[in-house]
């Protein structure tokens, strides 16, 4: 399927991942990118800093979240000497392309696109002006986006359900520049939503969500997650009433991670009588720890050695800039004419 693919991922360095982002976003996006390699394919794997700046304006929190995606994708699996795996912001060429899109992206794009809107409709609901504390970076972040899109001359870019729009503006961004200037400057990306990926409910039974505070953590020490698991909303029925698995909660978290020789186990346990609250709790609990040990230690040793890191990002970085700047050069030689020769590039 990803055949010679090369696929994009970006991750903005926002809020610290729980089990839920790792197994619906991170670990999925490790293994697409891996199995564009080992189909000849490429791998693009980048920490979107520039699009956090538009909400978090404090240095040290942004370099603490920098650090802390960068060590939990190492940590999951992403190997940097496969996957180019590097910081926006390393990458001059991905602003200098952005103000080339901007002048094909018209504007009523950007007053559509769902993270502006989101921002308006919650200023009016607090009745506040409709900008009120909207800066142009967010407003217009799909066009950054698509910069990162495409000067890469990305195939496939995984994306969850709130991302589709973004992919489409990149291509529709492109289709324009391409149909202005005759040529095929730019590749038309296509987004991928994997519909295997389900979401993991939080421990109160909504989608596990940051916003929502009910989250097991994800390379916290055995404790908190115990704390966490064992504070899922159970009811107070006993253990020997037979009970339909399905709604179960501990039961609906377990999915995500079980195997099904695992979860079979634990339904047959709860229908028959066999199984307690308590019980299934302590399993839930051994399959976390199970799923994330491996990558907890791996996770510690690169937040404590994190020059390392700094490092894999920088060879990235290396790898990623002369096909940015081939994108660029390419669209500078058609915008400004041929005898510019596309200007010198360092
Ligand atoms: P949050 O809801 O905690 O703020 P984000 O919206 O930042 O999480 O999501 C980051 C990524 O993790 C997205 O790709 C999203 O689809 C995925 N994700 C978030 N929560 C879950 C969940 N409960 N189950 C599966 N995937 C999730
Ligand atoms: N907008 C994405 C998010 O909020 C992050 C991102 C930035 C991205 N640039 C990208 C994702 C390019 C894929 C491709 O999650």
């Amino acid at each position: 399927m990803f055949e010679g693919k090369t696929i994009l991922t970006g991750v903005k360095p926002t809020g610290t991942p729980h089990l839920g982002n790792y197994l619906g976003a991170i670990k999925p996006a490790i293994a697409l990118g891996q199995e564009a390699i080992a189909h000849g394919g490429q791998h693009y794997m980048f920490i979107a800093d520039y699009h956090a700046i538009n909400a978090e304006k404090d240095p040290e929190v942004l370099a603490q979240k920098l650090k802390e995606i960068a060590c939990i994708y190492l940590a999951g699996g992403l190997d940097p000497s496969k996957s180019v795996f590097y910081r926006q912001s390393d990458i001059p060429e991905i602003p200098e392309i952005t103000t080339i899109l901007y002048a094909y992206t018209p504007k009523g794009f950007m007053n559509k696109a769902h993270a502006y809107k989101a921002a308006v409709d919650k200023n009016r609901a607090a009745g506040k002006p409709d900008d009120d504390g909207i800066n142009m970076g967010l407003y217009t972040y799909p066009t950054l986006m698509a910069a990162d899109i495409l000067a890469y001359d990305t195939d496939i870019v995984p994306v969850g359900k709130d991302q589709v729009q973004h992919v489409e503006i990149a291509r529709d961004i492109a289709g324009a520049i391409n149909a202005h200037y005759n040529q095929p400057l730019l590749h038309l990306p296509e987004y991928h939503i994997d519909e295997n990926v389900a979401v993991v409910p939080g421990i109160d039974g909504r989608k596990m969500s940051k916003s929502y505070g009910n989250v097991i953590p994800l390379f916290e020490d055995d404790k908190a997650i115990k704390k966490a698991i064992f504070s899922i909303k159970t009811d107070s029925r006993p253990m020997e009433e037979p009970k339909d698995p399905k709604g179960i909660l501990v039961y609906e978290i377990y999915k995500s991670i079980a195997t099904p020789a695992q979860l079979q186990e634990m339904a047959d346990g709860l229908r028959q009588g066999k199984l307690g609250y308590g019980h299934i709790k302590n399993m839930l609990l051994d399959a976390v720890i199970n799923e994330v040990k491996e990558a907890r230690e791996k996770y510690n040793y690169y937040m404590a050695h994190f020059d390392e890191v700094e490092e894999m990002l920088a060879q990235g970085a290396q790898k990623a800039r002369p096909v940015a700047q081939a994108t660029l050069q390419r669209l500078k030689s058609a915008v400004f004419g041929n005898h510019r020769g596309g200007g010198a590039i360092s």
